[in-house]
Order: C-alpha cells, then sequence, then structure tokens
C-alpha cells in the first residue's frame, strides 16, 4: 500500500519522541517507607490491614457496593455495572439519587448547624464567611429556584466561569439539584478559552462574578466574561443570559457594565426568590452530573463527561476510605474549583461526608510565604491538599510552618510527581512528622484518586504514589501491550485493567475521541464485552516497585504538565499560529524548579519576516490571551527551521534535548536536516 512505509517511519518516530519526553521527567532513585505516625494507625477509618481484601479482583464489581452505599438513594440500583457497550461503562444502573441533596439536604438533621464551607477571603483584613449546612441548603434552594425561573431543566448545561468564592459551589449544587449539567471554566482561563467551552457545552446561561482578589491584585473578571460571550457570538453561539455575582454584595467592581436585557445581578434575582424551596430532582445514575474540560492531544478541549452515580460514590468512598476525612475534620484543598481537584475534593467528595471545607480565594504565598500557616492554625484545619508546585514554592520562599500551631492528619500532594526533598519538607517541616503525606495520582478522565495507599495501615513512599486505590488494578504495558512486571525498573505506560465508577462517561458530543484516546491502542478484542479486554490508558509514563507502589514519571503524549495544569501542546501552537508571520511552532517542556515544568515555544517565520524580539513578544501574548497566563511560554525561540523528519514531522523530542540542555539527541538520521540542530542549540545557548 503507497504510503504505507512512511506511515511506519513515522510511528517509528512518533514512539521514539514519546519516550524520550517522558524521560525529560524527573528521575531519582530512592527506595523508602515510612510507617504512618502511631495516632494516624489508630484513628483511620481503615485501621484493618486486610480492608484492601474486600476490594480484590474476585469480589469486582460488587466491591464498589461499598462506596455507593454512603450515598442516599431515592432508588436502589438493580445492575451494579453494565458492560453492554464497551468501553461505555455504566454503574447502579436503575437507581435514581440527587447530588445536592446527598451533599446538603441529608446532613441537616445531624450538622445543620456545622460548618460546610469555611470561606478565607484573600485580604487578610477581610472577615472570613462561614456557611452551616443549613445557610448552604438555603442559598443553595434561593438559586435553584432563580434557575428554575430561568426556564432550565434536568438535562440542560449551564457554563460557570467563576473564582474561588462560596458563591461557585452554591451554583454547582443549585444545578444538581435540578439536574443541569454545569460546566465550570477556570477563571485563570482568558474569555476566548472560556468562549471555546461554552460553545463545546452549548450552554445559553453564562453564570460569573464581577471580580476577586488574586495575588493583591483585584481582577476585573466580568470584563473577561464579556470577551468570552462576544468571542462565542463572533462564531454564531448567542450566550442568551449572564448572570452576575459580585463579590461584595453592596457594590458591583467592574468596569464592564451589565447589559440591558442579557446581564442580570444575581442580587436582584435572589431577591425576587428570597426563601423559596425547590425539590430535588431525583435523576438516574448514569446521568450527567457535570462537564470538566480538559487537554488533550489534539487542538480542541475535550469535555469529560461525569455521571451522577458513579462519580459521586466514588468521590465519596475514596474521601472516607483513603482521603480518611471525617465530619469533623477542617479540609483545605487549595486546588482551583474550577479544577478537577476542586470538584472532586473540596466539593462533591467532602461535602458528601458532611466535613468541613475550608475555601481560600487567593495564593498561597499572599501577603507573604507564611499565609497557609495562619490559616491553619487559625481555623484548625486538620487535612490539607496541595500540589508539588506549591509547596515548592513555599519552600523556595523561606516558609516558616515551625512558628504556628496547627496539627495536620493527612497532607495530600496531587498533580505531578514530587521531588525526594520537596516531599521530606512537606513530610517534616508542613506536617512535623505527625501527618502522612498521601501521594495522588489521578486525571481529570478518572473523577478520582487511582494510586494511592491506605494511609492508617500502610507506609507512605517517599516520591511515589502508592499501590492502586482501593478496587482499582493498575498495570504497565509495554510498546506492544506486554505486561512489564513490578520491580523489574522498567518504565512503560500505565494502564488502568478494570472500569471503576469515577471513570467519565463519555467525552461530551465526541464518545469516539474516549474511545480512540483511551481505549484503542491496548484493546485486546474490540468485538468483546468482556471488561478485562478493555485496559484504560491513562498516557503516563511509570515503574512499579516489587511492593506495587507506582511512580509516575510524567506524560507520554502532546500534553505538558506546568504546574500541576495540564496543557496540551496542539492549543499553545495554534496560539502560536495566529500572529502574523509566524510559519511554524513547537513547543515543548523544559524543566523548571518551581513549576516542574514551562513551555518553551519554537517559532520559524514565514517568508519576508525577520526575527524580532517584537514578533517573540507578539507570540508570547497572543497564547496568553488565547489560552490564560498559565500558558504563557517561558521562552520564545525564532528558529531559521525546525527539526523535521523527511514526512514532514516535527521532532520535538529534539528540541526537548535543546531546552533542557541535552545532546544526547538520539538517531538524527531522519531529519532532513539534521545541521539544523546545531543551529537552533546556539540560538538557545549560544556558541560552543
Ligand atoms: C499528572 C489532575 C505524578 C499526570 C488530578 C496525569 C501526577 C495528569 C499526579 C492529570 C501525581 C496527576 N504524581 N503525576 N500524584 N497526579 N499527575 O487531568 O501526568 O489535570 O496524567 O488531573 O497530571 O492532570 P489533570
Amino acid at each position: 500500500m503507497a504510503g504505507g512505509k512512511a506511515k511506519e517511519i513515522e510511528k517509528e518516530i512518533e514512539k521514539e519522541a514519546r519516550i524520550s519526553e517522558a524521560e525529560v521527567a524527573v528521575h531519582w532513585g530512592e527506595e523508602e517507607y515510612i510507617e504512618p505516625p502511631e495516632e494516624i494507625k489508630r484513628q483511620a477509618y481503615v485501621t484493618d490491614p486486610t480492608f484492601r481484601e474486600k476490594f480484590k479482583e474476585e469480589n469486582f464489581p460488587e466491591c464498589f457496593h461499598i462506596y455507593a452505599d454512603l450515598l442516599d438513594w431515592d432508588r436502589y440500583w438493580h445492575t451494579t455495572l453494565d458492560t453492554s457497550n464497551p468501553p461505555f461503562w455504566k454503574w447502579f444502573v436503575g437507581g435514581k439519587l440527587n447530588a445536592c441533596y446527598n451533599c446538603v439536604d441529608r446532613h441537616l438533621k445531624k450538622y445543620g448547624n456545622k460548618a460546610a464551607i469555611i470561606w478565607v477571603p484573600e485580604p487578610e483584613d477581610e472577615p472570613k464567611r462561614v456557611l452551616t449546612y443549613y445557610d448552604l441548603y438555603y442559598q443553595v434552594n434561593v438559586v435553584a429556584s432563580v434557575l428554575q425561573s430561568l426556564g432550565l431543566k434536568a438535562g440542560d448545561t449551564v457554563t460557570l466561569y467563576m473564582p474561588m468564592v462560596p458563591e461557585l459551589p452554591i451554583t454547582m449544587l443549585a444545578c444538581a439539584r435540578l439536574g443541569i449539567i454545569h460546566s465550570q471554566v477556570f477563571s485563570g482561563f482568558s474569555g476566548p478559552a472560556c468562549a471555546e467551552r461554552i460553545i463545546d457545552a452549548e450552554s445559553k446561561v453564562l453564570i460569573t462574578i464581577d471580580g476577586y482578589w488574586r495575588n493583591g491584585k483585584w481582577i476585573d473578571h466580568k470584563k473577561n466574561a464579556d470577551i468570552a460571550v462576544n468571542v462565542a457570538a463572533e462564531r454564531g453561539h448567542k450566550v442568551e443570559k449572564v448572570l452576575i455575582w459580585q463579590r461584595y454584595r453592596d457594590r458591583y467592581n467592574s468596569e464592564s457594565k451589565p447589559i440591558e436585557g442579557r446581564d442580570f445581578l444575581m442580587k436582584d434575582l435572589l431577591k425576587e426568590h428570597r426563601g423559596k424551596k425547590v425539590p430535588y430532582v431525583p435523576m438516574p445514575a448514569e446521568a450527567p452530573l457535570f462537564i470538566m474540560y480538559t487537554s488533550g492531544s489534539t487542538g480542541k478541549p475535550k469535555g469529560c463527561v461525569h455521571s451522577i452515580g458513579g462519580y459521586l460514590a466514588y468521590v465519596a468512598g475514596t474521601c472516607k476510605y483513603i482521603h480518611d476525612i471525617h465530619p469533623e475534620d477542617i479540609h483545605w484543598c487549595m486546588a482551583d474549583i474550577g479544577w478537577i481537584t476542586g470538584h472532586s475534593y473540596i466539593v462533591y467528595g467532602p461535602l458528601a461526608l458532611g466535613a468541613t471545607v475550608l475555601i481560600y480565594e487567593g495564593v498561597p504565598t499572599y501577603p507573604d510565604p507564611d499565609r497557609p500557616w495562619r490559616i491553619a492554625e487559625r481555623y484548625g484545619v486538620t487535612i490539607l491538599h496541595t500540589a508539588p508546585t506549591a509547596i515548592r514554592l513555599l519552600k523556595k520562599l523561606g516558609s516558616d510552618p515551625s512558628k504556628y500551631d496547627y496539627k495536620f492528619r493527612i497532607l495530600v500532594t496531587v498533580g505531578e510527581p514530587i521531588e525526594p526533598e520537596v516531599w521530606r519538607w512537606y513530610y517534616t517541616a508542613v506536617g512535623k512528622k505527625q501527618a502522612v503525606v498521601l501521594d495522588t495520582w489521578w486525571q481529570t478522565e478518572t473523577g478520582g484518586w487511582l494510586c494511592a495507599h491506605l494511609p492508617g495501615v500502610e507506609p507512605m513512599k517517599l516520591g511515589s504514589t502508592g499501590p492502586g486505590a482501593l478496587g482499582i488494578y493498575p498495570v504497565i504495558y509495554d510498546e506492544n501491550g506486554n505486561e512489564i512486571p513490578p520491580g523489574s525498573g522498567k518504565a512503560g505506560y500505565i494502564c488502568i485493567k478494570n472500569p471503576w465508577p469515577g471513570r467519565m462517561l463519555t467525552i461530551w458530543k465526541n464518545p469516539e475521541r474516549m474511545i480512540k484516546g483511551y481505549y484503542e491502542k491496548f484493546c485486546k478484542n474490540k468485538e468483546s464485552k468482556d471488561w478485562r479486554d478493555w485496559p484504560y490508558i491513562a498516557g503516563d509514563a511509570a515503574t512499579c516497585d516489587k511492593r506495587g507502589y507506582f511512580r509516575i514519571l510524567g506524560r507520554m503524549d502532546d500534553i505538558i504538565n506546568v504546574a500541576g495544569h495540564r496543557l496540551g501542546t496542539k492549543e499553545i501552537e495554534s496560539a502560536a499560529l495566529t500572529v502574523e508571520g509566524v510559519a511554524e511552532a513547537a513547543v515543548v517542556p523544559k524543566i523548571d524548579e518551581l513549576k516542574g515544568h514551562v513551555p518553551d515555544l519554537y517559532i520559524s517565520l514565514k517568508d519576508g519576516y525577520e526575527p524580532s524580539p517584537e514578533i517573540a513578544e507578539k507570540v508570547k501574548m497572543a497564547v496568553r490571551n488565547i489560552i490564560g497566563p498559565i500558558a504563557t511560554p517561558a521562552h520564545v525561540y525564532i528558529v531559521p527551521d525546525m527539526p523535521k523528519t523527511r514526512s514532514g514531522k516535527i521532532m520535538r523530542r529534539v528540541l526537548a534535548c535543546i531546552s533542557n540542555g541535552r545532546k544526547d539527541f538520539g538517531d538524527l538520521t531522519t531529519l532532513i536536516d539534521p545541521s539544523i540542530v546545531e543551529k537552533i542549540w546556539e540560538i538557545v545557548h549560544g556558541e560552543g
């Protein structure tokens, strides 16, 4: 077949490129296990070392009843797992429930006067706000009444574009009460990035806020929301209504004034619906709860659709038996609610268990790097949940937890591999050796944790995530789908052998993409209805030690992890290509002391354009404006040409080597012009 050979070569190269990009990820060799402190061994929910056996493969899928039974069901399910249409598994089929009821109403009797949310504003002189479960119930009902009055109903989508304020979980829960599918867009994304997600979700209503505080600056967020609505309109999608919360109840603080007929202040709407109660809508377990967009290896972000029953059971279960959240805990997760971590481990998981969550508006280093410990001391935080990036930054800035009197039980780390010295600081300085460090590995698509050890009965391993979470059976495959045995020291693709209730239902409006992106490569038999033939491919490289603890090395695909934020290389490259004169763009991860990785962008120019600092700056700004500040390239290098194979593919692994100051390029013979490599090296590192 013509072109067959070329395709094969291309595949080979691609394969090589992926593995070496994973190799760029942080590596270290320590094998250190640390037993949990005695106190935690006594207090944890799981103190029985044989608890894991309940989730053994022979008990699958019924083992997940332990999770589902944490919820209140309006109707019990008749089928635990329906595998008739792989890989579109359905959990708890026949069951009906409501997520808002489970996170709010059912706690009123026992915990009505207990804090559900403690909100800490970024300005330190502003008072905190505490919402008891009863307050939350009251407010969620009023907001649900507002949404209902706009004609919104079960199955509709609504886009939320909100920062870290209590009105965000209130709005999410109000949607859930009515069965409305919410799609929260991270507030740090730019207006155009929000527009893309509004259009894909087909939301007619956008809910946002006038502004908020971040790093000591007032962010005029309504301006971004207006850009989002305008960009959507230019692309033919009309947002009919924009509902605007106010950061300060008594004033509207944005230069973008409300637009007559389109924009409505929540303050006014709430007044009309004061005191209204809205019955919750019992929903099928497999109906969507929300959409969460994430970067994939093609340009367009993917809308991961999460279910009501399976997802809620999974986050409640992992929160109880692994996270070890008790109702008396004060749980502070620093992640943004705009990411999956915030959805699962600030809002749905902890609230389903009736815990108290602390939500902090701002950055942990404002006004100084001791702020987190003052918050922990003042509010009695017992569980901290954050990312290596934040820990690295605090450590580097000389943060001193020893001055503060608090006591953590559990310290979660998530989002990136954590280096041993950062791990040690987290354990000794932050945790004062009294807490368990829980390294949790998972993804937007997976709803909840995939790897983590049981904090009360299993040791922590320095710089490593744990074995599979309860009921999760991970495996490492080589390129050909052969299992790499634990303890071999060899890296490969980490996959999950079995379905689990937290996995996304599908990709919004694009189910094919779920098969292609997560199952195709290692599917053993596409005709098979047996889940054993359909391992889930996470896209990360990992190793597994003899004890079954996994070490995640980094992405194997076109995704860059910057400060725990997932960015698609194609998205960044497309943004660069919008700048006049840019012919080609390639982005690669450069190792960074604080952020794990930063994006380094290489561009070549069209004929007739001369390299200049202005073009580089324009490209930087374009990426920032089209995606958001987190995607801003650390460097933009203008190169005479890209290192390209004969089939025209840019060899990103060569650029990644150059960015990271490495010369082990591997085989360059497939390049059209191998001399280009030296030229690019000189541009980046100077001569010699
Ligand atoms: C990475 C965030 C190492 C990984 C919850 C994954 C991690 C991607 C860890 C998903 C960890 C997440 N150790 N790497 N503990 N947790 N990752 O979708 O590459 O934003 O595939 O979900 O983050 O990022 P996402």
